[in-house]
């Protein structure tokens, strides 16, 4: 079978290969064909292998030049500065490749990974009784992005919301739910707003009862214990508290647009079972050792104040298990159990030394190797409009729910805005789409590993880089679309010239493919982003420069057509690679 990639190479891949093929050491150097402002492209890797081969790089382009085989790609080529080639493309190739791409389905020039493998991807895991908060909103967004981009280049991708669902804490809450039986309503009588004011009233009574009355504080610590140590009818109250977040859990979901599968949730209590053998193998191992009474994995270049090594705790000397024996565990069942070959976490880099203790660990005991590796997508924090961490008024940290309310609020104005003869409902259902897009998309466009601020009237705005831009620009292609109806199709014709405007919208979505490869295997949905919101804008000044339904022949207008539709289903397509809607109309 021939590989995928053949059937809709790019403009861009084609020409490098042809390249590639008229070099003197051809099929091994590479002539780093990129995109350029001279002409379309420019390869500047003859210089490289001009000095390899110590000959004269401006003797060595011009033999390039004459050797090239491919004249129905190229429209113009010329040697330039010390031995660099200007390329202009034909443009018929442009028009050609988009229209087999078309052709080809929903793919739109995007190649399968060659290497695919499993990733297991550990994302969107809020705490058992607490309140999601915005830190929480970055990991799901993140993590459903990269997902949708995994999935789509041909890697199995299996989610873990590694939720905090263990802990001291419980003792506290089930042996108050003990003394106060009916505090916790069922699961299955609440919705999620419910479940949290529940969750929220029991933790501050619990709360109370334990810092002021040393006996309860005593019986909570004694539940504790009978929960460690598997006492049905604590199990079934801490079961109770799990369940009642659940509930909780998937309504801010539904409210983020996201699919989250039960059995993903798994959370850090599901490795309780696999704690003890973890501790057993890292000790005989030697990887672990006793210190002071608890199992600790020391590293060399892991050191803290005055100098001392900070250790990761296996153990502690108590015997009590923590965070880090359950992602030992967790590693251990992923790659063993699930057959992963990337462990990927989308994780606050608050928390990105113990994820490299950790890993380490893990690789000493060759849980990790050459073939399975881990990677922690550390991100970066939401900043309120002062640029400090986001907070409300109060100072508290602000409620998930509210933001995404908020933010639906502010679209909703911005759609009545916009289009005045809507039911409200339709207004209602749009601007989920388009609030919700644009918290997603305020996160997604900035490189996780650095903080953005949180600010809704830039996310909602109708210019910029913003998702309604985006969505804006899909649905004004939708509506040009449907005007032209039946009287004129969408229809590539190689024939005509491009006008400039349509050469570069044309350029640009040649690179699809290419880009959400790359973006894909650097775990980085901004790149997506920027592609996006240069693809639209690049349609906008297309659509200033160039009339569609109005243009001078019809084969015009056909052509013209093809490429805005082409244009919709990469937003589209791109879009949804990013977890986000585009209305069909706006
Ligand atoms: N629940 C944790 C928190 O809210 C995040 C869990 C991250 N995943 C992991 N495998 N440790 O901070």
């Amino acid at each position: 079978m021939a590989p995928v990639t053949s059937l809709t190479a790019s403009v861009h891949q084609r020409l490098a290969d042809a390249l590639t093929a008229a070099l003197p050491e051809a099929g091994v150097a590479d002539p780093l064909l990129r995109r350029s402002d001279r002409a379309d492209f420019q390869a500047n890797g003859i210089l490289a292998l001009a000095k390899k081969l110590k000959g004269n790089p401006r003797e060595l382009a011009a033999q390039v030049v004459s050797g090239i085989t491919a004249p129905e790609l190229i429209k113009d080529i010329e040697v330039s500065g010390p031995g660099f080639l200007n390329i202009t493309v034909a443009d018929e190739a442009i028009t050609r490749n988009l229209a087999a791409r078309a052709a080809d389905g929903d793919r739109l020039g995007v190649p399968l990974n060659p290497d695919a493998g499993t990733t297991v991807i550990d994302y969107a895991q809020p705490n058992v009784a607490k309140e999601m908060h915005v830190g929480h909103l970055r990991s799901a967004v993140i993590g459903d992005a990269l997902r949708h981009m995994l999935d789509f280049t041909g890697e199995k991708t299996i989610g873990r919301h590694h939720i905090g669902d263990w802990g001291t804490q419980f003792g506290m809450l089930i042996q108050y739910l003990i003394e106060n039986p009916g505090e916790l309503a069922p699961a299955d009588e609440v919705d999620g707003e419910q479940a949290m004011s529940n969750l929220n009233r029991i933790y501050k009574a619990s709360r109370a009862v334990f810092d002021a009355d040393e006996q309860f504080k005593e019986r909570a610590r004694k539940r504790v214990v009978a929960l460690q140590s598997g006492d049905k009818e604590t199990l079934d109250l801490w079961q109770r508290f799990v369940d009642e977040s659940k509930v909780y859990f998937y309504s801010v979901f539904e409210k983020l647009d996201m699919e989250v599968r039960d059995e993903e949730i798994v959370g850090e209590s599901a490795y309780n079972g696999m704690m003890a053998e973890t501790a057993r193998l890292l000790e005989e191992s030697g990887v672990a050792v006793r210190s002071e009474g608890a199992l600790v994995v020391f590293f060399d270049d892991i050191k803290g104040k005055d100098d001392q090594p900070v250790p990761l705790i296996v153990q502690k000397a108590d015997g009590g298990f923590g965070y880090a024996a359950s992602d030992l565990s967790a590693i251990r069942d992923r790659v063993v159990g699930l057959h992963a070959t990337t462990l990927l976490y989308v994780v606050d880099v608050r928390q990105s030394l113990h994820f490299k203790m950790v890993f380490e660990a893990a690789r000493r005991m060759g849980w990790l190797n050459d073939d399975v590796t881990a990677h922690n997508m550390g991100y970066g924090t939401v900043l309120g409009a002062d640029g400090k961490p986001f907070k409300t008024r109060e100072g508290e940290t602000v409620r998930l729910q509210d933001l995404l309310d908020e933010a639906v609020q502010r679209a909703a104005e911005v759609v009545r805005e916009k289009a005045r003869d809507l039911t409200e409902e339709e207004i209602q259902e749009r601007a989920f789409q388009v609030g919700i897009g644009a918290v997603k998309y305020a996160d997604l466009s900035t490189s996780a590993s650095r903080d953005y601020k949180f600010d809704l009237d830039q996310m909602v705005s109708l210019n910029g880089d913003t998702s309604v831009y985006l969505q804006y620009a899909y649905a004004r292609i939708q509506s040009i679309l449907r005007k032209a109806g039946d009287s004129a199709r969408p229809t590539a014709h190689p024939e005509l010239e491009l006008a400039p405007a349509e050469r570069a919208l044309g350029l640009h979505l040649d690179g699809f493919g290419a880009l959400v490869a790359d973006a894909t295997a650097e775990y980085a949905p901004h790149k997506l982003a920027a592609y996006l919101y240069q693809l639209a804008s690049l349609y906008t000044a297309f659509y200033a420069e160039c009339p569609v339904l109005k243009a001078d022949t019809p084969a015009q207008v056909e052509n013209r057509l093809f490429l805005c539709a082409i244009t919709a289903s990469t937003l589209h397509k791109g879009m949804e690679l990013l977890g986000i809607r585009t209305p069909e109309r706006l």
